[in-house]
Parts: structure tokens; C-alpha cells; sequence
């Protein structure tokens, strides 16, 4: 029976089994295969994982903060993302060697409804999750700009990955805004944190809050009110995890299940 889990967020840890059973029940495989959820310590991380790798029980584990650049450290073999992103979020055992890869790229491009080749793309923060946006946008031919709070962390970032860093940007000047920023999480109004106006948004843009929330962030209400496309934190857990269960199984999970079940 292979089995898999998610090691890392306990906000990550509450919905993905939940959302990956659907998937594997969907396909007729969950009678066969497992997925559950495994605390660790950052100490503990590497032990952790060897163990499963070695046991032969598992196929693989979904990897969330604080642990995804620990992940790619310890794999044998990474795909080219997870390579440049510098972290992996999920690992694959193949005959006790460990696979990294990172579907949080593939799973922002594919929540976007438009092909995004030559578009302006604007990545709000500079950490691990813009990192997997800024690389995934520039792969797939977008021109990305960069702002953070912390403008040198903006600028670091940007020239690693081939894009650009800005301290002001105008909303209206880009196909895509993703918010990568913890802002929002605690219900802070976006509006006095990021570099945005309520009413600088356009209609046909697409705007991505990668923020976990059930209710729409206050950045998604406005964006959604101007006529923006919205995509929510919610969805980009249920794509990076189909993606996942992709690399794991060969087969295409069903991403109504998965919505079904994070949303529940
Ligand atoms: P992750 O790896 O999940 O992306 P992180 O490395 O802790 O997390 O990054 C959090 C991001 O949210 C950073 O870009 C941070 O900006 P700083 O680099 O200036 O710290 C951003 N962030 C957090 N709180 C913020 C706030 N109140 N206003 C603006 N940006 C904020």
C-alpha cells in the first residue's frame, strides 16, 4: 500500500489529506493508497524523511514551510524549479533515492485562466512563495516585476530569477498581480500594506491572494468588485496538490473532488 503525507503547516496539514483522499478516492485508488499528515521539528526533518524513503512503505511526501528548502537539500535528484525556486514541496521515493520537485510554480500557472506568454506580471513579497510565482511566471514568458516591504529583498530575488524589482507599481499596468505577502492573513486592510488602491483594479486582470482564507481576502472582495479574475489560496493548494498526486501516481486527479474537500 503506498502511502504518502504532508509534512510541514498545520494549516496545510488540515486540509490536504482531506483533499488528496478525495482525489485518490475519485480515481478508485484510495483502497490502495494512503495520505495522511506527519509532525516534525525543523531538527527532526531530515531523519524523518530518510526513514519513510528507506522504509518502502511510502511513495512520497508533500513538504510545506518551514521545511520545503530542508527538502531540496536532502534529495538526490531535482527537477529544474525546484532547483532555481531553491526549495521543493514534494519528494518522490524511487528505490530509496528521493526525487524533488516543486508543483507551487506549476500550480499558480495553471490556475490562471490565460495563457500568460509576453504579459506583465506584478509578484507582491520575496519570499519562498514568490519565489516559486517569480520563477514559474518568467518559465512560462511573462515579464515579472517584483515589490517587497523589504526593497532589497525585492532586488536579490528579482536578479536571481530574471526579473525585475520595483518600489511603486500601477495596479492597471499588469495582466496578473499575485500576493504573496502574509498580509491579510490577520484581516489587516491590504490596501495600507501593499503598494495597491482598492480602485486600481481593471476588469480581465487576473489577481491571485495566495493567503488561506474561506471567506474572499480584502484584496480578492476588491478585485473581484472592479472585474478582476480571482484566484485564492485555496485554489493554489488544491493545484500544487493535484499536481503532486500527478508526479506520484501517473494519474489525473479530479479537481472538483479536491475544491469539494478543501472548501468542506
Ligand atoms: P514565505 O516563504 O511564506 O513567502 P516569508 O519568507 O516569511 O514567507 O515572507 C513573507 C513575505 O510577506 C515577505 O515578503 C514579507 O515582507 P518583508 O520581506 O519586508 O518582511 C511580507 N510581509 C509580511 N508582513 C507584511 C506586511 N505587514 N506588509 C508588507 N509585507 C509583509
Amino acid at each position: 500500500m503506498p502511502g504518502l503525507a504532508v509534512i510541514g503547516h498545520p494549516v496545510a496539514h488540515s486540509r490536504s489529506p482531506d483533499m488528496q483522499t478525495a482525489a485518490l478516492t475519485e480515481l478508485g485508488l484510495a483502497g490502495e493508497w494512503t495520505y495522511g499528515a506527519i509532525d516534525v521539528a525543523p531538527e527532526d526533518f531530515e531523519a524523518t524523511v530518510a526513514e519513510l524513503a528507506a522504509a518502502g512503505e511510502y511513495a512520497g511526501v508533500n513538504i510545506t514551510v518551514p521545511h520545503k528548502e530542508a527538502a531540496l537539500a536532502m534529495a538526490d535528484e531535482a527537477s529544474e524549479g525546484a532547483r532555481a525556486i531553491g526549495a521543493a514541496n514534494t519528494l518522490s521515493f524511487i528505490d530509496g533515492r528521493i526525487a524533488a520537485a516543486n508543483t507551487d510554480a506549476g500550480g499558480l500557472l495553471n490556475s490562471l485562466s490565460h495563457p500568460l506568454e509576453g504579459g506583465r506580471a506584478l509578484v507582491l513579497g520575496a519570499g519562498g512563495a514568490a519565489r516559486a510565482a517569480i520563477w514559474g511566471l518568467a518559465d512560462a514568458g511573462a515579464r515579472v516585476d517584483v515589490w517587497n516591504r523589504t526593497a532589497e529583498r525585492a532586488e536579490t530575488v528579482a536578479a536571481e530569477l530574471g526579473a525585475r524589482a520595483v518600489t511603486d507599481a500601477d495596479p492597471a499596468d499588469y495582466a496578473l498581480i499575485v500576493n504573496t505577502t502574509a498580509v491579510g492573513l490577520g484581516g489587516e486592510d491590504p490596501f495600507e500594506h501593499l503598494p495597491l488602491s482598492a480602485d486600481s483594479f481593471v476588469p480581465g486582470q487576473v489577481v491571485v491572494d495566495m493567503v488561506y482564507t474561506d471567506e474572499p481576502s480584502g484584496l480578492l472582495a476588491a478585485a473581484e468588485a472592479a472585474g478582476a479574475v480571482t484566484v485564492d489560496g485555496l485554489e493554489m493548494l488544491v493545484q500544487q496538490g493535484a499536481l503532486s498526486l500527478r508526479i506520484w501516481t501517473g494519474e489525473e486527479p479530479s479537481l472538483e473532488a479536491m475544491r469539494a474537500a478543501v472548501r468542506r
